[in-house]
C-alpha cells in the first residue's frame, strides 16, 4: 500500500503586495498541509488573510505589484509533486483551472447575463473537454440538473440567469465549476448571498458532492458553526498566519489560543449555548 501523502502542501508562504510606495506584507511564513478527502473550514475575522490564501493557491493574483515566495506544492497522479510557484507565470492559471474548482460568494454574478444557460454550460464542458460531443452536451446538462436538484432542466437551460432563483443560478454556477473534474474544492463563502433556506440546502448538497466524489475541500467562511458541522478540520487564521488548527475535536473540544476561544464562545453564543 502506498503512503497517504498529501494533496497540497503549502510552505513558508508568504505575499507581499506593493501598494504606491508601500509594501504590504499579507501572508506570513504560511504553512498548511491538506491530505486527501479532508474536509478543511479556513476561519477568521474579516482582513484575516483567507481569500488571499486562496488566490495565492489558484494564481488569482497580477503578477504586478505582487510578490509571492515559499511553495505551493500539489500532488501529482504519479506521485511527485508540482510547486506552483516554479511554473512559467502564464501556465499557473491554465494548470489551477483543472486541479481546483473554485466556488466564490459571488458565482452566481460570474454567470454569464447575456448568454442562456445551456450556451453557458456548453463552453464551460467544451473549455475543459474539447472533445465533448456536441450532441450529448444537452443530455449531460438536464442529467445534471436534476442530480443538482433542478428536475425541469430542459426549460431551465434555455433560460437566462435573470430570470432564475438565486439559489438556482448558484447551484448552477457550482455545477459549471465541477465541470473540471478536479478533485479539490474551494468554496469561499460561497453562501453569504442567499436566504438561510437556500444556504442550508447548498452547504448539504456541497458536502454531498465532497462526500459522493471523494472530494478534498476549503471552505472559507466566518461562520465557525457551519465549520463545526461540515468540516473534518479547521485553520483559523488571523493577521495573515494560521494560529491554530487541528481536527474539529482538538480545536472546539480544547482550543489553544485566546483568539480561538472568544471565536468559539461568540459561535456558542450565537447557537444559545454556554459560552463559557
Ligand atoms: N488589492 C489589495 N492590495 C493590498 N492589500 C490588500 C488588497 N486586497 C486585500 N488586501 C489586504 O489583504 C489582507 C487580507 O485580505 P483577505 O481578503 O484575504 O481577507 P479575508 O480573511 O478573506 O477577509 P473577509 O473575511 O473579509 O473576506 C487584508 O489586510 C486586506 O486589507
Ligand atoms: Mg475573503
Amino acid at each position: 500500500m502506498t503512503e497517504r501523502q498529501p494533496v497540497i502542501e503549502i510552505k513558508d508562504l508568504n505575499l507581499h503586495i506593493a501598494r504606491g510606495n508601500r509594501d504590504v506584507h499579507i501572508l506570513k511564513n504560511m504553512s498548511h498541509t491538506i491530505y486527501p478527502g479532508e474536509i478543511w473550514g479556513i476561519a477568521g475575522e474579516s482582513g484575516a488573510g483567507k481569500s488571499m490564501t486562496m488566490y495565492a493557491m489558484l494564481s488569482l493574483l497580477p503578477e504586478r505589484r505582487t510578490t509571492l515566495t515559499g511553495n505551493i506544492r500539489y500532488l501529482e497522479p504519479d506521485g511527485t509533486y508540482t510547486d506552483l510557484l516554479t511554473m512559467p507565470f502564464q501556465e499557473r492559471g491554465r494548470y489551477c483551472a483543472n486541479k481546483v474548482s473554485l466556488i466564490l460568494q459571488d458565482s452566481i454574478n460570474a454567470l454569464n447575463p447575456f448568454e442562456c444557460i445551456e450556451t453557458q454550460w456548453t463552453e464551460t464542458v467544451l473549455l475543459h473537454r474539447p472533445d465533448a460531443d456536441r450532441e450529448r452536451i444537452p443530455g449531460h446538462i438536464e442529467r445534471l440538473l436534476r442530480r443538482f436538484g433542478i428536475p425541469s432542466g430542459k426549460t431551465v437551460m434555455k433560460k437566462y440567469p435573470h430570470q432564475l432563483s438565486g439559489g438556482q443560478r448558484q447551484r448552477i454556477a457550482i455545477a459549471m465549476a465541477l465541470e473540471s473534474g478536479a478533485d479539490i474544492l474551494v468554496a469561499d463563502e460561497p453562501t453569504t448571498s442567499l436566504d438561510t433556506i437556500n444556504q442550508r440546502k447548498i452547504i448539504d448538497f456541497i458536502v454531498g458532492l465532497c462526500e459522493k466524489n471523494h472530494l478534498t475541500m476549503l471552505y472559507i467562511t466566518h461562520n465557525l458553526g457551519i465549520i463545526q458541522e461540515i468540516c473534518t478540520h479547521v485553520a483559523v487564521m488571523r493577521y495573515g498566519e494560521v494560529i491554530e488548527r487541528g481536527t474539529i475535536d482538538e480545536v472546539f473540544g480544547s482550543p489553544k489560543a485566546d483568539y480561538t476561544k472568544s471565536l468559539i464562545a461568540e459561535t456558542l453564543k450565537l447557537k444559545g449555548g454556554d459560552p463559557r
